[in-house]
């Protein structure tokens, strides 16, 4: 993947878009929970907000990493090949395989009817932890190593 100076406009919005979307995802999953009972006892499911957002995410991520395959991104910061630049790499890695692996499992429940609800769950449980885990990451740059790191994700370059 190419290095790049920094994010573009683009990639800096589909960041936090995600980022905000993620967080209503998470706290609107019992309302998803909600409706596959209704579901179970023969009803309808109607509009389930949870399901919009969560479809969102997925349409969000695909676009963001086809972006972030054509533009490339700026490196981690750090040593190349450090501890720290390992840990930054492949934590970004996990949490792009989860935010496609949380939505397909939440469609395998929703729309392919299969058993599969308590793993979507888990994994999205699994899925903020690891996003927490970045955030307080970015934090502790920007205010304990005062390095600028969450400047590169306000400012194009
Ligand atoms: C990143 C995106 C998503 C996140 C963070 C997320 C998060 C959650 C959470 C926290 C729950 C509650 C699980 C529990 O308390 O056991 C849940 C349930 C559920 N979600 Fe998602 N979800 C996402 C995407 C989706 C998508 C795309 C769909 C469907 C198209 C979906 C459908 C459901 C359904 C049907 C349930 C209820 C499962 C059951 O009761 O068996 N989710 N989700």
């Amino acid at each position: 993947m190419k290095t790049t100076t920094g994010y573009s406009g683009l990639q800096i919005g589909l960041h936090w878009l995600i980022a905000i979307l993620i967080v209503t995802a998470w706290f609107t999953g019992e309302g998803a929970e909600e409706a596959m009972e209704v579901v179970e006892e023969g009803g309808a499911a109607g509009f389930v907000p949870h399901v919009a957002i969560g479809l969102a995410i997925l349409a969000l991520v695909v676009v963001r990493v086809l972006v972030r395959l054509g533009r490339g991104a700026p490196a981690a910061p750090g040593e190349p090949g450090s501890l720290s630049v390992m840990a930054a790499d492949w934590g970004h890695r996990l949490i792009y395989l989860l935010m496609i692996a949380v939505p397909l499992g939440g469609i395998s429940v929703f729309f392919l009817g299969l058993d599969v609800g308590e793993v979507h769950g888990l994994a999205a449980n699994l899925l903020m932890l690891v996003v927490l885990g970045h955030a307080l990451m970015a934090l502790y740059h920007q205010y304990v190593l005062k390095d600028g790191l969450l400047r590169r994700m306000m400012r194009a370059e």
